[in-house]
């Protein structure tokens, strides 16, 4: 080895509690564990940590409109989010909580090293407030009408059709997403923590190359504008852990959230006997990387060495910024079917070819990574078993057939074997520069290579030739140590196909390994490696990530749709035949009320002449129910019925607008009679 053991701590953003992880999500945790392997295969101490985010306004409001508590469903979200991590080969020392022991101990020394060095100050401060829910409201649980433009239903910190930015007391006619209620000013007291105090430190730490240049420039407007107090606590009712004394009043969710990190590893420390310490103070010898996406960067690289340095712990050696996944070159959407969780595509595919396919994307930039599914599919045929299955394919039979699954004594060809060796640094520091699409076109030329080779020497035609099977065995025992090698640099990328590739090799394979070769070797049988991509099955994943989103209202609150609702373009066309399928009627309110415990829904019971039904409709914030009783509409009469938490769903009813008080049921004329066919 080059360099001497280094001792490295890695880890990935942590994932809110309150959703799925997605393509995007993947995308950073797949770069993270090719980085963490490539560590671990040379040699070095590397440890890798994650963990749920599972404090927050949404974690608890969510919780509460699912029935249950926080703790409960962050449980839940956690097993689900690291199974969906451990089945695409992510690997974790430790995937934990930040609803922890851990870090509640640790934010609260945090806090109080910070106090007592005098960073923490106190002042009232007033915002909205939603009088029904009694609950300091965020911005985002804020929306009305652009102070700037006059759009309607925009979010409380910016609009969406002007591009204005503001604060949410500036909204014409406020309401609050939780309830509908108008918000109220109120006064509260707040703790700040004080981070112009960081200023030099900051500039000086960003100019350490602990950050992309690109990353750093900008981060350069923070300081023209001037660094502002930052505002850590938020009031009761609140998801988190209570600042030390201070009854009522939480940490705000971006503070305990980093210290996740240091909590996660301090769990594994504890576990695994290993000195935490060592990792965290300030002199410490260890390296520290975080992997995030560019929308955090904010918090990683302000907020987060401030409070490290003001509480006497190390910061972080490098911050490493991506871009965001783009599918089909646009953002990821709902109704397209490109918004896809990680389990969807399991279902449908093999999760090493999006490793490969990002890693051959993937750069120390932070440019966006497009998933181009034409691009996937063409790529991972192409290359993976294309080209360096291939290579193992082409020779593996007639090693076994022919010369009892043992390598040839001398494999010739020196220079191509030094060819492949020599490549291992340079492969090396593209892995380390998280350059990884560079390291995956140097191996794919080394790939074109040895197939070049083999195709030059055409193993199946020499071996009918009983006077060249010595020649035959070298060129196929050849074949297999350049596949080896490959298999070598490709490990970070590929563990799985690494681990085959193992078996099939009798063989070790760490980073060392490509300087060797084996001869005189017995291999095992040789089992196809990996499956051709069809493009069938990508639809088929598209297809299930598709949420109809009308058929969703029932169970999704309007308010956080509304943008998608109001700017999707049409999508797909359907065959008449699908438009046939659906059954509508004519159907009459027969009653309308509330639903106990649900935000959004109305219970409707409809007669479509003769038969009642039950449907929950998502447009509570658009009705009152008393003045729907009587009314006629349309349903959806043959739609699956559907278990919702608060009882069956026998129909949808057709409503169209962008949301909120903006929704629009179908109110077909009078003369319409119910249980009529529409059509
Ligand atoms: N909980 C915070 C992070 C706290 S870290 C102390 C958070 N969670 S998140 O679930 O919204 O995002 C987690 C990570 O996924 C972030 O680094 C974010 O940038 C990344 N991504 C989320 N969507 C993404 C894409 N579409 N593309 C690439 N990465 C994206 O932020
Ligand atoms: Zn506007």
């Amino acid at each position: 080895m080059a360099d001497s053991q280094r001792k490295i701590l890695v880890t990935s953003a942590l994932p809110y509690a309150n959703g799925s992880i997605h393509l995007g999500h993947l995308l950073e945790h797949i770069q993270t564990d090719i980085w963490t392997r490539f560590q671990r295969m040379r040699g070095h101490q590397c440890y890798s940590v994650c963990a749920d985010d599972a404090h927050g306004t949404p974690v608890m409001l969510k919780a509460q409109e699912l029935g249950i508590t926080p703790e409960e469903m962050v449980t839940r979200t956690r097993a689900e989010h690291h199974q969906d991590l451990l089945d695409f080969y992510v690997d974790y020392n430790n995937y934990y909580v930040t609803h922890s022991p851990e870090n509640r101990e640790l934010s609260e020394l945090i806090y109080k090293r910070l106090n007592a060095n005098g960073y923490i100050s106190k002042r009232t401060i007033s915002q909205l407030y939603d009088p029904q829910k009694e609950m300091f409201l965020p911005d985002r649980f804020v929306k009305g009408t652009c102070p700037s433009c006059g759009a309607e239903d925009q979010n409380g910190d910016s609009c969406d059709v002007c591009s204005a930015t503001y604060s949410p007391t500036e909204l014409k006619n406020p309401r609050s997403v939780v309830s509908g209620a108008t918000p109220v000013l109120k006064d509260s007291e707040h703790y700040f923590f004080d981070l112009p105090k960081f200023e030099d430190m900051l500039k000086a730490w960003l100019k350490s190359g602990a950050i992309q240049s690109e990353m750093a420039n900008k981060l350069q407007e923070w300081f023209d504008s001037g660094l502002q107090q930052w505002d850590i606590s938020r009031d009761a009712p609140y998801f988190g852990f209570e600042i030390p004394d201070a009854p009522g009043k939480y940490f705000y969710v971006w503070v305990d959230a980093p210290v996740g990190y240091m909590a996660s590893f301090k769990h594994y420390c504890n576990e695994h006997n290993i000195d935490f310490d060592s990792f965290w103070r300030a002199d410490s010898d260890a390296e520290l990387y975080h992997f995030i996406g560019k929308d955090i960067t904010y918090f990683h690289c302000l907020f987060w060495p401030a409070m490290l340095e003001g509480a006497g712990f190390r910061k972080p050696t490098g911050v490493n910024v991506h871009g965001f996944v783009t599918v089909n070159g646009a953002k990821m959407s709902k109704s397209r079917g490109t918004f896809i969780k990680a389990r969807t595509y399991l279902e449908h595919l093999n999760p090493e070819y999006l490793r490969y396919y990002f890693a051959s994307k993937l750069s120390e930039g932070v440019t966006d990574i497009d998933l181009n599914f034409e691009d996937f599919v063409s790529k991972v045929n192409a290359d993976l078993v294309g080209k360096v299955v291939n290579i193992a394919s082409r020779c593996a039979g007639f090693i076994t057939k022919r010369f009892d699954g043992k390598l040839a004594a001398d494999l010739g060809e020196p220079a191509l074997v030094a060819e492949f060796q020599g490549a291992s640094e340079s492969i090396a520091t593209a892995f380390e520069k998280r350059q990884y699409n560079r390291a995956i076109r140097e191996i794919m030329a080394l790939a074109d290579k040895a197939n070049q080779y083999i195709d030059a020497k055409a193993p199946w035609v020499t071996i009918k030739d009983e006077d060249k099977q010595l020649e035959t065995q070298q060129v196929c025992s050849l074949g297999i140590n350049l596949f080896r090698i490959l298999m070598v640099y490709l490990k970070p990328v590929l563990p799985m196909l690494a681990e085959q590739a193992e078996a099939f090799l009798n063989d070790k394979l760490d980073w060392i390994c490509a300087q060797r070769v084996l001869t005189n070797h017995q291999i095992n049988q040789f089992k196809a490696l990996m499956q051709r991509v069809e493009m069938d099955k990508v639809n088929a994943m598209v297809e299930d990530s598709k949420e109809n989103l009308l058929a969703k209202g029932a169970s999704e609150p309007a308010a956080a749709r509304d943008s998608e609702l109001s700017k999707d373009p049409i999508g797909e066309t359907i065959a008449y035949e699908d438009f046939a399928k659906v059954d509508l009627r004519i159907a009459r309110i027969a009653k309308a009320e509330h639903v106990e415990g649900a935000d959004k829904l109305l219970r409707l019971q409809l007669d479509i002449g003769g038969e009642m039904r039950q449907v929950f409709a998502g447009i509570k914030s658009a009705y009152q129910p008393e003045d729907l009783e009587g009314k006629l509409t349309v349903m959806v009469a043959n739609l699956a019925p559907r278990k919702m938490r608060f009882g069956l769903s026998e129909g949808m009813v057709l409503a169209a607008g962008p949301g909120g008080k903006d929704l629009w049921i179908m109110e077909p004329h009078e003369g319409a009679k119910p249980g009529m066919k529409v059509k």
